[in-house]
């Protein structure tokens, strides 16, 4: 007969998308804490969800970290389209390649696109913070998030991300304490979904996350389980793509 069998992957993205709210579960094998290579496939599957989505003149907003960075190397041009790549967030930790802008400039190119940049720290201080929101360039990046219609982010284990934001021990005892989870968007959340910490940054707001038309999470790992179940009590997600690894995790923690 025709009818074919489902994969063992398969099964576990109809069983995930069953339980997670969300339009679309791809899974990859392997593990990407213990395997780089794996993140190259996250990126690939990743990036054909956004090919797949594209219109001209999109507005497609990126966060940093090595998974998204993945996501770059397989978008291809398609002609008579031209998206826009502004960064969600602003700089953080130390890697180039993985600075929400950089991923930016790496997009564009790759899509014979444009880009915008964001030249301020992820995280700042309030009485600067309201100060940055003035400078020009950081408003028409603001207002280009605005108008984004895509996403593509990553989602991080809270003390993790702490700690590439060089949070000093105090910062890192109060991320503890108030059990934070997971962090997307510069927001800690519990494993509840509540927000218990936001960077003071100028960026996508949990506000405006919720009202983008095509939200693409991508993360690899086991270590990021119950980071990413947090982030579904906590955010918008309609394509989700993850790893085997985390995958089973996430249905053996439940
Ligand atoms: O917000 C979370 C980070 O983007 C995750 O970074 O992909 O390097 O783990 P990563």
């Amino acid at each position: 007969s025709a009818v074919r069998e489902l994969t063992d992957l398969e099964h576990l993205e109809k069983e995930l998308a069953k339980q997670l709210p969300v339009k679309e579960v791809h899974i990859v094998r392997g593990n990407a804490d213990e395997d780089e290579s794996v993140k190259s496939d996250l990126g690939k599957i990743a990036a054909e969800a956004v090919m797949s989505r594209l219109k001209d003149q999109m507005i497609i907003t990126v966060t940093g970290g090595s998974t998204v960075a993945a996501v770059a190397d397989y978008l291809k041009p398609k002609s008579g389209v031209r998206p826009l790549f502004v960064p969600a967030r602003g700089g953080l930790g130390t890697m180039y390649e993985y600075q929400a802008s950089s991923i930016c400039v790496k997009m564009a190119g790759q899509m014979d696109g444009e880009y915008r940049l964001l030249y301020v720290p992820d995280a700042i201080d309030w009485d600067l913070h309201s100060k940055v929101l003035e400078e020009p360039s950081v408003k028409e990046v603001m207002s280009k998030i605005e108008q984004s219609s895509l996403t593509i982010h990553g989602v991080g284990d809270a003390l993790t991300m702490a700690k590439r934001r060089n949070s000093n021990a105090e910062e890192l005892k109060k991320i503890q304490h108030q059990q934070a989870i997971g962090e997307a968007f510069g927001y800690y959340f519990d494993e509840n979904g509540k927000t218990v910490q936001r960077v003071h940054s100028v960026g996508m707001s949990k506000e405006r996350l919720s009202n983008i038309e095509h939200v693409v999470t991508v993360a690899g790992g086991s270590s990021k389980s119950k980071a990413i179940s947090a982030y579904f009590k906590w955010g918008k997600s309609d394509v989700l793509v993850i790893d085997e690894a985390l995958a089973q995790k996430m249905l053996s923690d439940k």
